[in-house]
């Protein structure tokens, strides 16, 4: 008897380990564990046991059942449950998000410059990086032998027409918008400009400016002063001060330029201005006569004023970046905190 309770459990065992179905699981079912099954069969055997193996076999043959009975359960269960349950799967955990791309810091601060300018009634004009000696240099007062052209490295185009350069500022877009159009001007223009320059921490070879242009009659340096400190003001708050310098443009006559208090001392002074207390955020003038002049503007009717800033330089002093290199170095530890 105990024999056959052992090559059963073998059969049991070799059955159970190869069901794969609901279907073959009901067929184990039929065969061991109904009435008519093999482990009722011996169940009903045991009665013609002797006496003194009665418990050995019969405790033999519980086991088995017990055995059988677990694991049928068991596969029915799994069976019974969607599989969803039974894997090692935490439907509730969020999805993997994929990195979203955004708006380069950049490109961020262009967008608000310009709407803080259209807001103050600005419309923008753009012309192309590739200019001439005319547009660049020439209408706008400087001379062929200027020194102030020296202010300024220049690329130079080899081509057949001498006079290509990549634009060193984006003034020569005021020349372009003034030879178009007829005054008044309240516009904004932006863009890429390049000056062959030492990659530094400070200074980059390629870099973008916004260029203002204000001609109208009557226009006064006092106007020129209002636009440029409630511009500041709202792009870098209300608390700040600024003053004005005197400098030196070809093209505007009396120049200026701008500070602000430093943002991070508040005019204390520290490293990142030096320990002046001061930042220089633009340079600025009432545009030169001959200016006028050489976009067929009748000075004696018109007047107005220009200003002219990096959005790069702006870009550093709201995010705190105190090496320029690091907005086009496309690391996105950086990029991704704005
Ligand atoms: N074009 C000047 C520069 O690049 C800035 C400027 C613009 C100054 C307009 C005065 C007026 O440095």
């Amino acid at each position: 008897m105990l024999n056959e309770i052992s090559t059963l459990r073998t059969l049991i065992e070799s059955q159970l380990s190869a069901i794969s179905s609901p279907e073959s699981l009901e067929q184990f079912r039929l065969a061991h564990l109904v009435k008519k099954g093999t482990l009722t069969a011996l169940m009903e055997r045991l009665r013609d046991v002797p006496k003194e193996d009665k418990p050995a076999v019969g405790k033999e043959l519980n086991l088995l059942r017990v055995f059988a009975e677990n694991e049928f359960a068991q596969l029915k269960s799994e069976y019974d449950t969607p599989k969803i349950q039974t894997q090692k799967l935490d439907v509730t955990l969020p999805g993997r998000r994929n990195k979203q791309g955004s708006v380069h810091p950049v490109m961020q601060t262009l967008d608000e410059i310009l709407s803080v300018f259209c807001k103050m009634g600005f419309s923008v004009a753009e012309s192309a990086d590739l200019e001439d000696d005319y547009h660049n240099f020439e209408a706008l007062n400087f001379a062929p032998d200027h020194p102030a052209r020296d202010m300024q490295d220049t690329f130079f185009i080899k081509d057949e027409r001498s006079d290509l350069l990549l634009r060193t500022h984006t003034s020569s877009v005021q020349i372009r918008l003034m030879q178009s159009q007829t005054p008044p001007f309240r516009s904004v223009m932006p863009g890429r400009v390049y000056r062959n320059e030492a990659i530094s921490a400070r200074s980059l070879a390629e870099f973008h400016q916004v260029e203002g242009l204000c001609i109208d009659t009557n226009v006064t340096f006092a106007e020129l002063k209002g636009t440029i400190i409630t511009f500041a003001k709202e792009m870098y708050g209300s608390g700040s001060k600024f003053r004005f310098r005197p400098s030196y443009f070809p093209f505007t006559e009396p120049s200026a330029e701008v500070d602000i208090s430093c943002y991070l001392c508040n005019g204390k002074g520290c490293r990142i201005c030096k320990y002046s207390g001061w930042l220089e955020i633009c340079g600025c003038g009432m545009v030169h006569p001959t200016v006028l002049k050489n976009c067929k503007i009748d000075p004696e009717i018109y007047s107005g004023y220009a200003f002219g800033f990096g959005i790069e330089r702006v870009t550093m002093l709201r995010t705190g970046i105190d090496d320029i290199r690091l907005l086009y170095e496309n690391d996105v530890r950086v990029l991704e905190q704005f």
